[in-house]
């Protein structure tokens, strides 16, 4: 039996929850993008802030390419590795040195793909010798790239592995820019697309937010042919209903069913709103043991300042009141157009000065680049983080509350 005091839950990003639920359709189908001799499909795993793509990727992708006698390599797109041709390639063999340097090459092969570091003997296929032989490649930054990871691919392949995957998170920060003449993005699509072309088993994993794949599709049209996109969303409530039960399984107390129902509910099966409020209901039940049921009003106020609150407090009152219109569509949680945006505005809810068509297109970039709003491939536009139209809801009853009170 577990110790009962101590939490499970696990609200954050990229932590391991204590029992990944559902998800099995995903895990199928990726499973069997590794049985591919000729890689002609990579993946993009994509869905909203707190779905769970990156503990999907690392707890149980991961593991099936390792079981499946695949290398992984990769970690994050940071900042620095989207800005350039050059930073991308460097982050591509960090990642991949970290295996690579395991492998050795004689120094006759060395010499004979004229490159000779005029050691003796055998060079390990570390960061520092991929890194000189990359820059002493011959072309354009995409031939030298392809050149080092056709060596890397030569030499393991010789030791009988069956692919290398590179899995990259946050893929969508990585972006061509045309003014400064980087084209990153097209960088990596197109040595992808080559090396899997000549028969290399190097497969593509990038895992984003939703403007992932349009984005590919802009900066190589062929991308659309080259990924096959999974989109993760909620849970079912059978798989909620697991999340929220499974990690009490051996404790000595468990949540009634109407507590469970309850965090179904107001979670609306989103596994980041399951872990937070059955951390903060874990909390309450260990101090109250014998409340017959969980207190969830404080505790989506404590979600709405954890998670919601710091992405409001930064905008101006004219794009809450925007989103506030953006709020009142019936499928705000969907998609919707600016047209539908200016429609809402006329009803002046609230009091909100109507908005032109124009006022609404030169807000909406504002909310893109906030990471708050996303425009998906038919020039619609969805909100990027889940629930938002409720916490919305919610923040406006508040302030209208703080006002006549
Ligand atoms: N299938 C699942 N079952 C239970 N909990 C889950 C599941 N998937 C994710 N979680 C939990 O949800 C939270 C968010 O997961 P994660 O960080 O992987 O989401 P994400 O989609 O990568 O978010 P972001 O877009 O912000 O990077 C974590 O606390 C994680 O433990
Ligand atoms: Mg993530």
């Amino acid at each position: 039996m577990s110790d009962t005091n101590t939490n499970p839950y696990r609200p954050g990003a990229g932590h391991s929850p204590p029992y990944l639920a559902g998800r099995e359709e995903e895990v199928k189908k990726f499973a069997g993008f590794l049985e591919q001799d000729d890689i002609t499909t990579n993946v993009i795993l994509t869905g909203l802030r707190g779905v769970g793509k990156t503990v999907l990727m690392d707890d149980r992708f991961k593991s099936q390419a390792q079981e499946k006698g695949w290398v992984w390599v990769g970690s994050d797109f940071s900042e620095s590795s989207f800005l350039n041709e050059q930073n991308l390639c460097t982050r591509l063999l960090t990642d991949l040195s970290v295996f690579s340097s395991s492998l050795s090459l004689s120094s006759t092969t060395t010499g004979r793909l004229g490159f000779d570091t005029g050691a003796p003997t055998e060079h390990a296929l570390t960061f520092d010798f991929l890194a000189t032989y990359l820059l002493a490649q011959p072309g354009l930054m995409v031939d030298k790239l392809k050149a080092s990871l056709d060596l890397v691919w030569q030499t393991a392949n010789k030791r009988g592995i069956r692919g290398i995957v590179f899995a990259y998170d946050e893929a969508q920060v990585v972006a061509d820019q045309k003014d400064k003449n980087e084209y990153p993005l097209a960088l990596l699509l197109e040595t992808f697309q080559s090396l899997q072309r000549k028969g290399m088993r190097y497969l593509l994993l990038l895992t984003g937010l939703p403007t992932l794949f349009p984005k590919l599709v802009e900066s190589r049209t062929y991308a659309e042919r080259m990924f096959s996109v999974q989109e993760i969303g909620r849970l079912s409530p059978m798989a909620s209903r697991d999340a929220i039960r499974i990690p009490l399984q051996d404790y000595s107390w468990q949540f009634s069913d109407s507590a469970v129902e309850t965090i179904v509910r107001v979670s609306d099966g989103y596994p980041y709103f399951i872990q937070f409020i059955c951390r903060e209901a874990f909390d309450y039940t260990i101090v109250n043991p014998d409340s017959p049921s969980i207190p969830i009003e404080p505790i989506v106020r404590k979600l709405d300042s954890n998670f919601f609150a710091g992405r409001w407090e930064t905008l101006t009152d004219r794009q809450r009141d925007l989103l506030y219109c953006i709020a009142q569509l019936p499928h705000a949680d969907e998609e919707f157009t600016i047209g539908e945006i200016v429609e809402a505005s006329k009803s002046n809810p609230r009091g909100v000065k109507p908005f032109s068509p124009n006022d609404v297109s030169q807000i909406l970039p504002r909310l893109i680049e906030r990471g708050l709003v996303f425009k998906n491939r038919y020039s619609k536009y969805s909100f990027a983080v889940p629930l938002f139209s409720r916490f919305i809801m919610r923040r406006f009853t508040l302030t209208q509350k703080a006002l006549f009170d």
